[in-house]
């Protein structure tokens, strides 16, 4: 059971020293279980699984006694638990993970098989049907059960498709040999490869072609390597191995992929729908040192002709660094006050940040003292007198939020009420939340408190500037050149160091002994007792060395007597939605819009993504697109998207043109950069600003379309961003793609990939294309790949799918509220039979109750569009509910008698205008 080759690297064409997945010996010597007691519960099994020898105690202690529980829980998901029979091993708290119901089906109508090995123990999940194809597969390998290690090995096909696991920086289709993926949330700066990252989303999705796909999640929080490899017999395997929790496995019977998608909705839950105005375009960046600049930016987007949606400002505006406040001389309340004011009458956003580290050094500081005398920070283990436990942050020393202390909610929501409501508060339109993996300058658990915190709060290195002199367009007086707030004094004596990259000392720590928690109730599911939480032997490959590395120390208790050790991968997914019960509680009957950086499974089901502290260069361009494709098909979060232009290191002109277009088809389109990078707005280059207005322009008018697609996902689990195995499962040579994806059901996005280049090679599937941007039909046949050359650092290559009917508004604008203004035209792309399909959703936009909507299937047959579906909504405010054209691709001849109808030769493009309305049955013929 040893792997040492790492082939990923030579895959990346990286030089990384090659990490070992290791393994004791002993682990080979432990006895297994054998199956006794095998009760039948009608729709499932309940087993007694006891050691079958000697304990091996590799890691940890072997726990003797073990349940199996097997539950037809649907036609299509099979859920197998095996638990310690004493209940000491944590599981995940219902709250933060709410459990699927178990519909109880009778085995015999579902479409999985359990099969049980007693002696020794193994098991197999089998896809009924035609070959019986087995899917999970324990045959030959000996089921270890410790408090610190479990270890399950299932055997694989050669050369598998397994795909998910995130949140990593991998290929999108896993690498098969010498790979591991680690679980375990941590600040990641540049995003390593072959890293743990942010989140942990232990789902992967396992796509066998013909013989169809199937998903396996495991419900287990704590720290995780999952190795993909050969063994010594040659055989191919996955294997988990966790430092504690339970087995507790879903098994989704598939069997096409986005049939997985959605049954995983059913385990992980449906993510809500979101605002409208969220699909529109967004801008950041870390150092925009003051309210007048944050309001220039604003005016120069409107000044280059760029439509702006939403204005975000980063962790400048507090008061030194410190949450619920505003920085007095750059960012006084009452301006900010004015700006967000401002944007709202352009019909403008904003949001703005939050970190989960409260600045503990200062009695006089309100958030502290109220969140003191609520007693909900984190208790240090061990302390006196109910010490908090502290560590290093943006503001300096902090305390953190136990977001399992039934006070927490409260405080934390009148904490955001108090500083951001609409009467004489900052009101905000969002809320972002970040570093709460959580993220501790003090980078390991032996640090010194004083020391780490020499430099935060950051200095800022800019220098005084009331205003460039510039007038700002559409702004009041108050930011016109010959204001003079906010001027800027010198607060802060050092430059700035942004810490880019994690210091050495992070790593390889000396091991310290853990403190012993003793006094845990047994039975109660929090974690057995007289665990080393500090350092257990079985170590997880976290890319930052032990556990507690730059993050809470992992033997720290939560308010409900579970440790850090088993709930850290919890804390973002936490405070994540604790912040959106706070949103709903300012506007409660607005869908909340609240970003986390760190995930884990399930987050989605309230709140979205971004993908963190990426890098300007190309290879995060193209980063961009696995990402996005593992998070929306996957891992249930739709509303994702990466720093376009990248975050760390300078933006170079041609490179963030490409990613302005790239981003644009992502669902999350925000440009945001870090604080000693020079400032990257889509207007600074003329390159950025032509792709910025083109990608914009097209991004709005195909936003109805793309909303609807949302929907979908949001109603029924089908993911809207798709990968081209989700529309191809048979075509292998879709297996590995990772640079194109499906924006919606139509519109195949495949962008320049390389370096500085011109040319992209892609494939297109078998069928009737069409170029998005002409309306041509492509000449060249599908099932192979093509390739463009001269496509312009302002070029995008998009393809229409044959037999799609895109809904689009005719024209762009803006922001997303005129957008609503304009009529809808059909962008009709028949199929070799001329015929096509689509939808659309129309809503109010915002409201979480959506009492009246329209919800289309359109369908093109015989030269004419109809329509049926539910025709509901009522615009207000000057919206739209009409279509005025409707643009059919792909024509042969067109001499039309009807003056209202144009044909294009050359395009063989016909259009024809008219009046319609949505919201009442429609034929139009061309
Ligand atoms: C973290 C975030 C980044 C943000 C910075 C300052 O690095 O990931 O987006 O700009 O903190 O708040």
């Amino acid at each position: 059971m040893r792997v040492g080759s790492f082939a990923f690297a030579a895959y990346c064409g990286l030089t990384l020293a090659a990490p070992t997945i290791t393994k004791r010996a002993s682990v080979d010597d432990c006895p297994g279980y054998k199956a006794t007691n095998v009760e039948d519960t009608g729709s499932g099994l309940k087993v007694d699984l006891t050691l079958a020898g000697a304990r091996c105690d590799s890691y940890s202690e072997d726990l003797q006694d073990l349940v199996l529980e097997v539950e037809y829980q649907t036609e299509d998901r099979l859920h197998v638990h095996i638990y310690d029979a004493g209940l000491n091993q944590y599981q995940v708290q219902d709250g933060v993970f709410p459990r699927p119901e178990n519909k109880k089906t009778s085995p015999s109508d579902s479409l999985l098989e359990f099969k049980l090995n007693e002696n020794p123990f193994s098991f197999q999940v089998i896809r009924k049907g035609n070959n019986s194809e087995i899917l999970f597969d324990t045959t030959g390998h000996k089921l270890v059960f410790e408090s610190q290690y479990l270890g399950l090995r299932t055997n694989l096909p050669d050369n598998p498709n397994i795909y998910g696991l995130g949140e990593s920086s991998d290929p999108f289709r896993l690498p098969t040999q010498g790979y591991h993926r680690t679980l375990w949330n941590s600040e990641s700066p540049y995003l390593p490869f072959n890293s743990n990252l942010y989140g942990s989303h232990p789902v992967y999705f396992d796509h066998r072609g013909a013989s169809g796909t199937h998903g396996v999640f495991l419900l287990n929080a704590d720290g995780m390597d999952v190795n993909i490899s050969k063994g010594d017999d040659g055989k191919q395997y996955l294997e988990y191995n966790v430092i504690g929790g339970t087995f507790d496995f879903y098994f989704l019977a598939g069997k096409q992929p986005s049939d997985v998608s959605r049954q995983y909705a059913e385990v992980a839950g449906y993510s809500p729908m979101y605002p409208y105005w969220t699909f529109g375009f967004q801008q950041c960046k870390y150092g925009y040192w003051d309210v007048n600049m944050v309001a220039e930016v604003v005016g120069n987007y409107s000044k280059a002709g760029i439509p702006l949606e939403v204005m975000w400002t980063d962790i400048d505006y507090m008061d030194r660094r410190r949450d619920f406040t505003t920085d007095p001389e750059n960012f006084p309340h009452h301006k900010m006050v004015e700006l967000v004011d401002t944007l709202h009458s352009r019909n403008q956003k904003y949001i703005l940040i939050l970190d989960p580290s409260i600045y503990a050094k200062d009695r006089s500081y309100g958030p502290y003292q109220r969140g003191d005398s609520a007693g909900i920070f984190i208790k240090k283990t061990g302390g006196s007198n109910g010490e908090d436990y502290l560590g290093v942050q943006w503001p300096g020393i902090v305390a953190w939020p136990d977001w399992f202390h039934p006070d927490t909610q409260d405080w934390w929501t009148n904490e955001i009420i108090g500083l951001f409501n609409s009467s004489g508060g900052i009101d905000i339109d969002g809320l972002w939340v970040d570093m709460n993996e959580a993220s501790n300058f003090c980078h390991n658990y032996n640090c010194n408190l004083e020391e780490a915190a020499v430099g935060n709060p950051p200095a800022l290195t800019h220098t005084p500037r009331p205003n460039t002199g510039r007038p700002i367009e559409g702004f009041p007086k108050d930011f016109q050149p010959g204001s003079t707030t906010p001027s800027v004094k010198a607060r802060y004596a050092s430059p700035v160091k942004h810490r880019n990259t994690l210091p050495a000392a992070a790593r390889g720590m000396a091991a310290i002994a853990s403190p012993q928690v003793n006094s845990r109730e047994l039975g109660a599911k929090k974690g057995m007792p007289r665990r080393d939480l500090l350092t257990p032997k079985y170590k997880i490959q976290n890319h930052v060395g032990e556990l507690s590395n730059s993050t809470l120390r992992t033997d720290q208790a939560n308010y409900d007597g579970t440790m850090q050790y088993d709930t850290h991968n919890l804390y973002g997914h936490m405070m994540g939605w604790k912040t959106h019960e706070a949103m709903l509680k300012r506007r409660p009957t607005k869908r909340p819009f609240v970003m986390t950086r760190s995930t884990f499974a399930g987050t989605g089901r309230k709140i979205n993504h971004w993908f963190g502290d990426n890098e300007s260069s190309w290879e995060h361009y193209r980063l961009t697109i696995r990402q996005m494709l593992t998070f929306v098909s996957m891992h249930q979060m739709p509303m994702v998207g990466s720093d376009v232009c990248g975050f760390n290191s300078p933006a170079e002109e041609r490179m963030c043109a490409r990613w302005a277009l790239l981003g644009a088809f992502q669902p999350f389109y925000r440009n945001h950069a870090e604080i000693s990078t020079p400032q990257q707005e889509f207007y600074q280059w003329n390159l950025t600003r032509i792709a910025g207005k083109k990608a914009i322009d097209a991004r709005y008018k195909l936003m109805d379309y793309a909303y609807t697609g949302l929907y979908r996902q949001t109603t029924k689990g089908e993911p809207w961003i798709k990968p081209l195995f989700f529309e191809y499962p048979e075509d292998a040579n879709t297996f590995n793609i990772q640079t194109q994806w499906f924006y919606g059901d139509s519109l195949l996005i495949s962008p320049v990939i390389d370096d500085y280049s011109d040319t992209v090679t892609f494939y297109l599937p078998k069928g009737n294309w069409y170029d998005y941007w002409t309306g041509n039909k492509v000449p060249e046949l599908g099932g192979a790949n093509i390739t463009r050359s001269n496509v312009s650092f302002t070029d995008i290559p998009v393809f229409i799918k044959g037999g799609s009917i895109i809904p689009t508004r005719l024209n762009s604008a803006n922001t997303t509220t005129e957008l609503r203004k304009q009529p809808f035209n059909f962008l009709i792309a028949p199929d070799e039979n001329g015929e096509a399909t689509g939808r659309l959703y129309i809503d109010e936009g915002e409201l979480i109750d959506q009492p009246d909507i329209t919800e289309l299937e359109l369908t093109w047959k015989d030269g004419k569009l109809s329509s049926t579906g539910t025709r509901d909504y009522n615009p207000s405010n000057g919206e739209s509910v009409e279509f005025k054209q409707i643009t059919v691709l792909g024509q042969d001849g067109g001499s039309y008698s009807d003056p209202n109808t144009k044909y294009d030769a050359k395009t063989k493009v016909s259009r024809k205008t008219g009046q319609w309305k949505l919201n009442e049955d429609f034929q139009v013929s061309l």
